[in-house]
């Protein structure tokens, strides 16, 4: 399995620092939560600090969360600043299945993310037009909550659905509950708190790139 971790727990002064010592661990992402204190009562991230990353650690696939109301005009921007995987939220308006397609005409994973009260009925007709579907395991907008286990029957109802992209999970994400995961067929572990504040990445990251 995967593993993305997430600059959300890095330290923000020694953001470069703490991504190095992920890489150096074998990360195989880096996960980069954008928030518009709208769709999420946060603010975090932007474009200029997306194309910083990129050109810091150019051969690092940079996994692009956008937690944005109206992410239609960011889509070329964040594209432009080197995302490989740009996910966009499946409850915010607007044509999603549009915005999806427009991600993957740049040559760009799509992703699909859905919070834990959106059940996975209510995507199955944006399937088609997802490279990766994002299942939140937490309510977005902080780091640091604790992991809701409720959701790995969302995982299993997507691949009941047919879905064979990629699967992702997002929240909480321990050792503890990694391997859980796995089974119920989780292909990225995104990991902010645990794997940022990890003792010895290197053994967790060998540890779940082993599942
Ligand atoms: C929450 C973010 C997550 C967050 C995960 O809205 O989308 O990516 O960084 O952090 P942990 O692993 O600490 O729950
Ligand atoms: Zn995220």
């Amino acid at each position: 399995m995967r593993v993305a971790p997430s600059i959300l727990a890095a330290d923000p002064l020694h953001m470069a620092r703490d991504i190095q010592r992920m890489l150096d661990a074998g990360a195989d992402w880096l996960h980069v939560d954008i928030m518009d204190a709208h769709f999420v009562p946060n603010l975090s991230f932007g474009p200029a600090l997306t194309a910083a990353l990129h050109r810091q650690f150019p051969s690092l696939p940079l996994d692009v969360h956008l937690m944005m109301d109206n992410p239609e005009g960011y889509i070329d921007v964040f594209c432009d600043a080197g995302a490989s995987v740009l996910t966009i939220h499946a409850e915010i308006p607007g044509d999603v299945a549009a915005l999806l397609e427009r991600i993957r005409a740049r040559g760009v994973k799509a992703g699909l993310s859905v919070k834990p009260g959106t059940p996975a009925e209510a995507i199955r007709r944006l399937l088609p037009h997802a490279d990766m579907v994002l299942v939140m395991t937490v309510e977005p907008g902080f780091g640091g909550q604790r992991f809701n286990a409720g959701m790995l029957g969302k995982l299993d109802a997507l691949r009941e659905m047919g879905y064979t992209g990629l699967l992702e999970a997002d929240g909480g994400i321990s050792l503890s509950n990694v391997a859980l995961l796995r089974s119920h067929g989780l292909d990225v572990a995104v990991m902010g708190t645990a794997m940022l504040g990890s003792a010895d990445p290197v053994a967790d990251m060998t540890a779940i790139h082993a599942l």
